[in-house]
């Protein structure tokens, strides 16, 4: 099949960066020689799917409301690429395009299930699907409702068994150089104007001096990170917090960088005060200079407790960063009993850290993938201490037992140092 784009446009009238757009995927198209049509979708969309599976059953492939959502899913099937244009609802698409797509997309597929990397899907119907493209315009820049919207294409281009999807979104105050950069971008398969490798700052979290935990996780993250072709820059927060020009060269790296992560340790159930000052500030920093282009941003909590739930609220922490600081989303990995990998790289505890490992894995590769994650790829994965509680308590105390010990004899681990005289023991 030539290579032919099916644009579902449903801008309406949006101003000059909406005309920005359109003139953009109609010059990507032009300039690969790719027959490009424009399909207007009102904002009022098709009439609604009544749910009734007949283009599955009674009338094999084709919805049985006789009107222009026949069309739509011939145009559909006939094309090599669906791009979308749209205002941005909710983190979705605009009610009239989806109310198209739900028409238009469901005959196209079988009814059967099928399992697509872990997850059940229908076939497609049809043995060529097109590459499916989403570019959403926000008024005013909005990173969750981007990054839902991206993970939303993503998702629809699953449900397509699209071979290849992506997303971008502008907002208005980015004019018609951003409407072009995005459609770029996105049209162009995640494939990188300059061939420098992808720059990935690490942020570490940990108020030790000597790493801890936390600098294990974040190092088997970046040895995973450069196995994969990126370049990691390493930033302890510690040193930004001491010092302005580690903190200058921290936040210009990350402005410049593709993307980033942050590894600490919980402190009293949160990200550590000093790590948190630090944050702020970047955030405020970020207000002023804003980053370069999209970029993703995942964090990996660890705590002493064997049990993850202590990581959740630390990790929604850095959820209210991402956005405020104007990351995209991607998720964070809390890791349990985090003092069972003191001191150690993280692979030579074998099959103890294997579930750590693959869940940093996950984590890291989104950073690296040019196609927007599935919804289902940025939540919080939960790594619980590998060992049965009574082990890791066990070792615990041991540990702390021995570290009690000085040279002149046992230390008092139940020493009252304030206690008031007189008070009842
Ligand atoms: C001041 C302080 C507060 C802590 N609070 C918690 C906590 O609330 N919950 C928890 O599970 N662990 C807590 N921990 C344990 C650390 O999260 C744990 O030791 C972690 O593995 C340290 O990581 P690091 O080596 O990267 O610094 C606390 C540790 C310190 C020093």
């Amino acid at each position: 099949m030539a290579e032919n784009w099916l644009v579902l446009d449903a801008l309406g009238a949006a101003g000059e960066v909406g005309e920005a757009l359109r003139k953009a995927v109609q010059g990507e198209a032009a300039s690969r020689g790719v027959s490009c049509r424009f399909v207007t979708i009102p904002s009022s969309g098709l009439p609604s799917c009544r749910g009734c599976f007949s283009c599955w059953t009674k009338t094999p492939g084709q919805c049985r409301l006789a009107d222009d959502g026949l069309g739509l899913s011939a145009s559909i099937a006939a094309s090599t690429a669906v791009v979308l244009l749209t205002p941005v609802v909710l983190g979705g698409h605009a009610p009239g395009l989806r109310l198209s797509m739900e028409r238009a997309v469901l005959p196209n597929l079988l009814p059967y299930f099928s399992k697509i990397d872990g997850r059940s899907r229908h076939p497609n119907r049809y043995p060529s699907p097109p590459a499916l493209y989403g570019i959403g315009l926000t008024v005013e820049r909005d990173p969750e409702s981007a990054g839902l919207f991206c993970s939303l294409v993503a998702r629809n281009a699953s449900n397509m068994r699209s071979p290849r999807h992506g997303a971008g979104v502008v907002c208005r105050a980015e004019g018609e150089a951003g409407a072009a950069a995005v459609v770029k971008s996105v049209l162009g398969d995640g494939v990188r104007p300059d061939a420098r490798p992808l720059s990935i700052v690490a942020l570490l979290g940990s108020p030790k001096p000597r790493g801890g935990v936390s600098a294990s996780l974040a190092n088997h993250v970046q040895a995973w990170l450069t196995g994969h072709g990126a370049v990691v820059r390493p930033f302890s927060l510690a040193a930004a917090r001491q010092d302005e020009e580690a903190f200058g060269a921290m936040a210009e790296a990350l402005g410049e960088a593709d993307g980033a992560y942050l590894s600490f340790p919980v402190y009293a159930d949160a990200i550590p005060g000093a790590a948190v000052e630090v944050l702020e500030r970047l955030c405020a920093y970020r207000r002023e200079i804003a980053p370069d282009g999209a970029q993703g941003f995942f964090a990996v909590a660890n705590c002493g407790f064997p049990e993850p739930a202590n990581c959740e609220a630390p990790l929604a922490m850095c959820r209210l960063f991402a956005r405020q600081a104007d990351f995209a989303w991607l998720g964070g990995v809390g890791v349990g009993g985090g003092g069972l990998y003191e001191g150690r790289p993280l692979s030579s505890f074998g099959f103890l850290s294997a579930a750590a490992r693959r869940a940093l894995e996950a984590k890291a590769a989104l950073l690296v993938s040019p196609m927007p994650p599935d919804l289902a790829q940025t939540g919080d994965i939960l790594i619980p201490c590998p060992l049965p509680d009574r082990v890791y308590q066990w070792m615990a105390d041991r540990g702390w037992q021995k570290a009690l010990g000085g040279k002149d004899g046992i230390r008092d681990a139940l020493a009252r140092p304030y206690a008031v005289p007189g008070a009842s023991s």
